[in-house]
């Protein structure tokens, strides 16, 4: 069984992996408003993958002997000043996440709760790559930041995420 902080932390966990999921979707909806489908479409797919992130947790605490509880989940914003600064404030989030993952992997090891540092690891790879796909977009968006032709580039080869 889990302890009582582990469990209170890896619930906050959860929560927050169900409003990033929440984020997601509403950055997609601003990128579909402003008819950017390409961009949405991966903001969708990100969304897919924060609720399956919520979703191992939810899980993690079951297999444990344990019950995990739903927080109310605040209302994401839903307009940007652009492309760019939507994605930036994408990556502000995920280093967020990355922090809270690396917090939870500290108090595994000071519980000695090996199970769930082994459980962690596999969080601790998706932020490198969650943090590096947002930052390679940032990139592309700043070769030609005002260039709309460009833009329409990126979205194209956006619209291509599969998973
Ligand atoms: Fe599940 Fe993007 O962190």
């Amino acid at each position: 069984m889990l302890s009582k902080k582990m469990l209170e932390e890896l619930n906050k966990q959860m929560n927050r992996e169900f409003y990033s999921g929440y984020l997601y979707m509403g950055l997609a909806t601003y990128f579909r408003k402003e008819n950017w489908n390409g961009f949405a479409h991966w903001m969708d797919m990100q969304a897919k993958e924060e609720f399956d992130h919520a979703m191992k947790f939810y899980q993690y605490i079951f297999e444990r002997d344990s019950v995990p509880e739903w927080d109310a989940l605040e209302k994401p914003p839903s307009s940007w000043s652009s492309a760019l600064s939507a994605f930036e404030v994408a990556l502000e989030h995920e280093k967020k996440i990355t922090a809270h993952i690396n917090d939870l992997v500290k108090l595994a090891r000071e519980e000695e709760d090996y199970a769930t540092e082994a459980f962690l690891q596999w969080f601790i790879s998706e932020q490198v790559e969650e943090e590096a796909s947002i930052r390679e977009i940032i990139q592309h968006i700043n070769q030609a930041p005002d260039s709309a032709s460009h833009l329409f580039l990126i979205d194209r080869h956006l619209a291509q995420r599969k998973e």
